[in-house]
This record gives C-alpha cells, sequence and structure tokens, in this order.
C-alpha cells in the first residue's frame, strides 16, 4: 500500500527510481510519481494507472542526480494525475511523497492553511503546504520547518521531501509507515522495503517512529524528536536479486505457489537442531506455555492460517487457542484470561489493523509474538518476541507461501512448546518428519497443474459465484480458498461450514452452481459428502478434493495423505492453484488484482 524509493548522489536517478517503483508495484497501487533534480534542472512527472504509464512519458532530457518516487494507493481522494505524489508547495518550492494518512488534516488547514489553495485531495498536499508555511511565516531553514512539521501532524506517516532550491539532500520522516535507509558508495537511497533498491545496496538502517533523517548523498543524519542525533548500525538485507525476479514464471503467484516444499524444508533446517529438537528462544517457550489461553490477532489470509493452526497447537500444547481479526478485536476486546498470550500473525509484519491491537497489548504488558516474514518490520519491532517464515519475498498480491509458512511456523512453535509441558500428543509427533511429508505431499499436488486447470475451466468459466465447504480444519482451509478466489478471479467466492448450508444459504443454490467440497477428516467426510449430495439435487455441480485415505473413484482430486492436523498445508495447493487458473482463463492480472494492497498499513 503505497510505496517510496528515493536516491540521492547517482547518475540517472529517474531510472534507478523506476526500477524501484517497479519493485514496490506488489504493495498495491493505482498511480504513481516522480521527482527528479540536478543544479541545472528539475522534472516532476506523474501518472494514473500502471508505472508504466509514468515510464512512457519520460522523455530523455529527464535526467538527475536527486530524486523521489512514490506509488500512490488511493485514501484520501480518487485515483488521478492530480492526487498523485509528489505534491508541491504552493510556490513549487518543495516536493514530498508520503505514505501513511494525517489524521488532523482538517485542523491543520484551518489552523495554518486558510488562504491556501489546492490543487487536489490529498492529505499530503496539506503537509507540504504546512511545510512552506512554517518557512514563510517562522523564518525557519527547511530541516527544521520540516522538523516542526511532523510534530504538528497526527497520524500515520513516512515522507521523503526535497528542496528544489537545495537540490543536494532528502528530508525524510517516520511514523508507523515502513521507511529505510539504504548505503552506498558516494550515495544513498532510501525506500519502503529494500527490496526496492536491491540493485543499489544491500545495507540498510531501520529508522524509528519519530525520527526525522538528512539524507545527503555522502552522509546521513538521523534525530529523534527532541533533536538529539543518533547513531544506527546497519544491517545487511538477507535477500538476493533472484527472489524477487519471477525467472520463466509468468506470474510471481504461479512461482510462490511452487516454492511452498522448498519453504517447509527451509522450516525445518531452521528450526530443527542437530538432535532433531525444535531450536526456540527459551523464554518464549517458557512464557507460551505458562499463558492459560493464547490469542491470535490477524487480518485476511493469515487470519485463515490462524485458525488452520488453532486445532494443532490446542492438540500438541493442552492451551486453549482464540483467533481474531485484528480489525474486530482492537475495538471490541473480550473478555481476557488471566494470562494471555498473543501472537499476531502477519506475512508483511506493517498492518495497521493488527499493529493497533499490538499497541494495546504492549500498553496491558501482555506478551506477545509476531511471526512474520519480513525481518524488522514494525510488528517483529514492537513485539516481544518473532519467529521469521523463512518464506522468501511474497511479490504477488494473493498470499500463498506465507499462508502455509505462518502454519508450519505454528505447528512447530506448538511443538517446543508441548515437549516443554511433556504433553503426551507432542512427545508422540515428530513435526519436522510430518513437514517433510507435507513438503513432498505438496510436491504432487503441484504436478497436477494441467488437471486443475481442466477442472477449473469446466467448473468456473461461467459462473458468478461459487461455493467452497467443510468442516473443522477444511472450513477453515475453504475460507482460504474462497478468498483466494474472489480475490483475483473476481468470482463472488465463499467459504462455509458444510453444515451450515441448509440453514440459509442453500437457498443460493443454482442449476451448475459450483460447490467445491474438501474432505481430509474422518468424523467429518461423510457428513460434507452428505451435504454435497444435498446440493447436488438442488442443481449445484460439486467438485471433491479429498484425503486419498477417504477418497472414491469418482472424487476429482485426490490429496496424498499427511498427518491429520497438518492437512491444511496440503489442501490448500489445489485451490490456490484453482484461482490462479480461473484468474488466467478470465484474462486478469494474476499478481495485481484490482483494489488491493499487499501490505495495508491503513486501518
Ligand atoms: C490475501 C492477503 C491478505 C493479507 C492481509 C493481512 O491474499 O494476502 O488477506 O493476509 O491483508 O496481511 P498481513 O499478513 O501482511 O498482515
Amino acid at each position: 500500500m503505497c510505496g517510496i524509493v528515493g536516491i540521492v548522489g547517482k547518475e540517472h536517478a529517474e531510472k534507478i527510481i523506476i526500477s524501484g517503483l517497479e519493485r514496490l508495484e506488489y504493495r498495491g497501487y493505482d498511480s504513481a510519481g516522480l521527482f527528479v533534480a540536478d543544479t541545472q534542472q528539475s522534472h516532476l512527472i506523474k501518472a494514473q494507472g500502471r508505472i508504466k504509464n509514468l515510464s512512457d512519458k519520460l522523455t530523455q532530457d529527464v535526467q538527475g542526480t536527486i530524486g523521489i518516487g512514490h506509488t500512490r494507493w488511493a485514501t484520501h481522494g480518487k485515483p488521478s494525475e492530480n492526487n498523485a505524489h509528489p505534491h508541491t508547495s504552493e510556490n513549487g518550492r518543495l516536493v514530498l511523497v508520503h505514505n501513511g494518512v494525517i489524521e488532523n488534516f482538517e485542523e491543520i488547514r484551518q489552523q495554518y492553511l486558510a488562504n491556501d489553495s489546492f490543487y487536489g485531495e490529498t492529505d499530503t498536499e496539506i503537509a507540504v503546504h504546512l511545510i512552506a508555511a512554517l518557512m514563510e511565516q517562522e523564518q525557519l531553514a527547511t530541516k527544521e520547518a520540516f522538523q516542526k512539521a511532523v510534530q504538528i501532524i497526527q497520524g500515520s506517516y513516512a515522507f521523503a521531501l526535497v528542496d528544489k532550491e537545495a537540490p543536494e539532500t532528502i528530508y525524510v520522516a517516520k511514523n508507523k509507515s515502513p521507511l529505510l535507509i539504504g548505503i552506498g558508495e558516494n550515495f544513498h537511497v532510501i525506500c519502503s522495503d529494500a527490496l526496492a533498491m536491491l540493485d543499489q545496496t544491500n545495507h540498510f538502517v531501520e529508522i524509528v517512529d519519530g525520527e526525522t533523517v538528512t539524507v545527503t548523498a555522502d552522509a546521513f543524519q538521523i534525530e529523534d524528536a527532541k533533536g538529539n542525533l543518533v547513531y544506527r548500525e546497519s544491517y545487511e538485507a538477507q535477500l538476493d536479486l533472484t527472489d524477487i525476479e519471477k525467472g520463466t514464471y509468468p506470474y510471481y503467484m504461479l512461482k510462490e505457489v511452487d516454492e511452498q516444499p522448498a519453504v517447509m524444508r527451509r522450516l525445518i533446517q531452521t528450526y530443527e537442531d542437530e538432535q532433531g529438537n525444535v531450536q526456540l528462544d527459551a523464554s518464549l517457550v517458557e512464557e507460551l506455555a505458562a499463558s492459560d489461553r493464547i490469542y491470535i490477532v490477524a487480518c485476511g489470509t493469515s487470519y485463515n492460517a490462524g485458525l488452520a493452526a488453532k486445532k494443532f497447537i490446542e492438540t500438541m500444547t493442552h492451551i486453549p487457542v482464540e483467533a481474531h481479526l485484528s480489525s474486530e478485536f482492537g475495538y471490541n476486546m473480550p473478555l481476557l484470561s488471566k494470562k494471555p498470550f498473543f501472537i499476531f500473525l502477519t506475512q508483511s509484519g506493517e498492518t495497521a489493523d493488527s499493529r493497533q491491537v499490538l499497541v494495546q497489548i504492549n500498553q496491558l504488558g501482555y506478551p506477545s509474538l509476531t511471526i512474520t516474514n519480513v525481518a524488522g518490520s514494525t510488528l517483529s519491532r514492537e513485539a516481544k518476541h518473532t519467529l521469521l517464515l523463512h518464506a522468501g519475498p511474497e511479490i504477488a498480491v494473493a498470499s500463498t507461501k506465507a499462508y502455509t509458512a505462518q502454519i508450519a511456523v505454528m505447528a512447530i512453535l506448538a511443538q517446543g512448546v508441548g515437549n516443554y509441558l511433556a504433553i503426551e500428543a507432542a512427545q508422540e509427533m515428530d513435526i519436522f518428519h510430518e513437514l517433510s511429508l507435507v513438503a513432498t505431499a505438496m510436491e504432487t499436488m503441484i504436478s497436477e497443474k494441467a488437471v486443475i486447470s481442466q477442472l477449473t475451466e469446466d467448473y468456473l468459466s461461467n459462473t458468478r459465484n461459487a461455493f467452497y465447504i467443510g468442516r473443522g480444519n477444511d472450513y477453515y482451509v475453504s475460507s482460504e480458498a474462497a478468498l483466494k478466489l474472489k480475490e483475483i478471479s473476481y468470482i463472488q467466492a465463499e467459504g462455509f461450514a458444510a453444515g451450515e448450508l441448509k440453514h440459509g444459504t442453500i437457498a443460493l443454490i443454482e442449476e451448475g452452481t459450483p460447490v467445491l467440497g474438501i474432505i481430509t477428516d474422518a468424523l467429518t467426510g461423510s457428513h460434507t459428502r452428505g451435504n454435497l449430495k444435498e446440493v447436488e439435487s438442488r442443481g449445484a455441480k460439486t467438485l471433491v478434493i479429498v484425503s486419498e485415505e477417504f477418497a472414491r473413484p469418482t472424487d476429482q482430486l485426490v490429496l496424498p495423505n499427511v498427518h491429520p492436523l497438518l492437512t491444511a498445508l496440503v489442501s490448500v495447493i489445489p485451490t490456490q492453484l484453482i484461482a490462479y487458473f480461473a484468474t488466467l482463463q478470465r484474462g486478469y492480472d494474476v499478481d495485481k488484482p484490482r483494489n488491493l494492497a499487499k501490505s495495508v498499513t491503513v486501518e
């Protein structure tokens, strides 16, 4: 959701910015823009739609040694060229890009900018006008005005500012929205995500909320909110450019689906010690073991992963688990148990809905763990503990490998805690062996692409809607399967508890409505089959995705058997591929679905 890149001290800043913005495309955006300058000239160019529209506008003379660029995902004001960033002050001197939402923009307009006129409808324009107003009214230098403005502004922001009269400095600040400084030889970059600038450097420095940074070609200076200088070590990004390239794949989503067996194996390597035991921070295991209830807080696909891991954790640890949607939990907190432990599941580590809960949990003093794919992300830094997903960058907006990695990491964690508590079920379990079987089973399903593509065409080519049904964990996977299908193919899909259909929703079944049943559980499988019969007799076209041990000759997709508590890791694979093929067959962009952002940094 919105992306910032910038560079100071290198020729052809415009090219570096365009390629950085392309690498941030995965975050979701609806317009883009850049500003580049050198001592002789400056250019500000914006375009609605894809980055290609922006790069098509760059003529030969658009060059610079300093620049900032932005992809915008509309919050205040519709997607348009006027509302695209960068925005300028009324006198045109200051140029600003911004991620986040300014909450007190109306108050700022009334108090400081009553006589200003605005070009677009964004809160960002208010911010850049405010900096200019402070320079004029209080005779402040650019840096001081910028620092004063960020004290006045409330809300979330990552800002990058250039003053055209001194085009050798980028001023940046951050609060709740991600931003990094990258260190190069005689140049510096800024970016929302290290991925964007990996071809320039892999040494980055984090910026903490409330800090401002003055960035030039040779140096950068971090100051805290009180103006004290801050020194912070750089870190090396553990990312490889090949991780973020599509290679021979037509879409990132397909690459990421295919990577899932390798991710399982990487998790085994990471979390298994030489004796075959789970290696986890002892204090994390002790705190979890001492809790009387685990609250998993997450959004979207991560929430679905939390649900899919619940039974495994409860079986291994005997600690009750509740999964909650962050956006609900934060404002309607349930009565908590006496010794709660909070797990924040978030592939990006930046999701604002989840973060607002973590802030409250920290204020209440409860222990917390963030399970994330992004080391150093906001939720990782702010939770007491972090476990990484080691899934490699997930670029497609539709999450696939992060979902399965989340379930696997929670299973490893539960095994570690269960062993510590000497729970019999954990002692009988060898999670690493089971995950290696899962990896092989995933490969089997991934190799069924041709069959899955054909089934998708047969079942989903002409439909407006579809249902996935299942019970227990199969219900939770149905919810994820339906989310994947609707978010990229735009087929109205619902994941339903199979037994609930007859209590109302069955009224929606018409001649030809696709109903896809997931069956991986001995106890409930026959009931789900009964529910499939019920809808079939009302005209539905049914498809069965079933574990080998319960399969019948007429079933369409058969899953290799894995541990009964880990079936979600395998049954989800054909549903990811169904979503992929349905989207391709409808001619939509698989990786960049409309209206969606990868990293959702507003509530
Ligand atoms: C869907 C998807 C989203 C995210 C949700 C939370 O494919 O990816 O539903 O799961 O926006 O994001 P994270 O996991 O980054 O907190």
